[in-house]
C-alpha cells in the first residue's frame, strides 16, 4: 500500500551552516520518536553532500530541488542526476512551478529529467498544479492531466510505479492560501483516477500523491485526513525544526 509521507522544499533557503545546523534538528526533534510517515527533506544542491551522512537515514531521507536535464558534459552551472545520487541523496522535485515559470521548464525537458533520476536510481518527486485563472476558469483537471500526460505517460507501469506525485496548485505556494480539504481531495482522487486509467488500480492505489501549498501544522491534519491525500510537499513550513515536526505529527 502507498506510503504516507512529508516532504520538505528548503527552496533556495539557508546556507550551508545554517542547512547543516537544521538537518540537525530534525535529528534531533525526531531522535526519541518513530514518524508515522516516510520523511524527506529536499535541499539545496551545495547542501547534500553534507547534509546526506548527517541525517539518520532510518527516518530521513534526502534529496535534491532539481536536476539537469542532460547526463554530462559541457553544461556550465548544471548539477546531473548522477551527481545527485554520488551525495547518496534519494529523491529529486522534478517539475516544481516555480521551475515551470521562472526556468522555462517544459514538458519535453521535464520528461527527459525523470528519465535521467530513475536511471540514476532517484526517486522523483513530481508536481503538477494549476495557476488561480486556470482554477477559475475551472480548468485544473485539464492543466493537471496535461501535466501528467505531458512528461510521464511515456514511461512503463515499472517506472511510474517508482514515482512520488505532489499536487500544487501555484495559488496556494507561499501565499497562506490554502486549498480545502475538499478541493484536496477532489483534484487528488481525479489524478488517482488518471493514473488508474493509463497504469491500472494497483499502480494507482500504490502511487503517493502529496498535497503542496501552504501546508503548514494547523491545517496538515485536515488535508492528510483525506482519503486520497497522502502526506504534503511543504515550503515555508519545513524551514524551522519544530514547524516541520508539528506537519509529521498530523500522521499521529
Ligand atoms: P509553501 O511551498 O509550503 O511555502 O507554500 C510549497 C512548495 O512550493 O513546495
Amino acid at each position: 500500500m502507498r506510503k504516507n509521507i512529508v516532504a520538505g522544499n528548503w527552496k533556495m533557503n539557508k546556507t550551508l551552516q545554517e542547512g547543516i545546523a537544521l538537518a540537525k534538528e530534525l535529528n534531533e526533534v525526531l531522535a526519541n520518536e518513530r514518524p508515522n510517515c516516510d520523511v524527506i527533506i529536499c535541499t539545496p544542491f551545495i547542501h547534500l553532500a553534507s547534509v546526506t551522512p548527517l541525517v539518520d537515514s532510518a527516518k530521513i531521507g534526502v534529496g535534491a530541488e532539481n536536476c539537469a536535464d542532460k547526463e554530462s558534459g559541457a553544461y556550465t552551472g548544471e548539477v546531473s542526476a548522477a551527481m545527485v545520487a554520488s551525495t547518496g541523496a534519494k529523491y529529486v522535485i522534478l517539475g516544481h512551478s516555480e521551475r515551470r515559470a521562472y526556468y522555462h521548464e517544459t514538458p519535453e525537458i521535464l520528461k527527459e529529467k525523470v528519465r535521467l533520476a530513475l536511471a540514476n536510481g532517484l526517486t522523483p518527486i513530481f508536481c503538477v498544479g494549476e495557476v488561480l485563472e486556470e482554477r477559475e476558469a475551472g480548468k485544473q483537471n485539464e492543466v493537471v492531466y496535461g501535466q501528467l500526460a505531458g512528461s510521464l505517460f511515456d514511461l512503463s507501469a515499472e517506472d511510474f510505479s517508482r514515482l512520488i506525485i505532489a499536487y500544487e496548485p501555484v495559488w496556494a505556494i507561499g501565499t497562506g492560501k490554502t486549498a480545502t480539504a475538499a478541493q484536496a481531495q477532489e483534484i487528488h482522487a481525479y489524478i488517482r483516477s488518471v493514473i488508474a486509467e493509463k497504469y491500472g488500480k494497483d499502480v494507482a492505489d500504490n502511487t503517493s500523491i502529496l498535497y503542496g501549498g501552504s501546508c503548514k501544522a494547523s491545517n496538515a491534519r485536515e488535508l492528510f485526513a483525506n482519503p486520497d491525500v497522502d502526506g504534503g510537499l511543504i515550503g515555508g513550513a519545513s524551514l524551522k525544526a519544530a514547524d516541520f515536526k508539528g506537519i509529521i505529527d498530523a500522521f499521529n
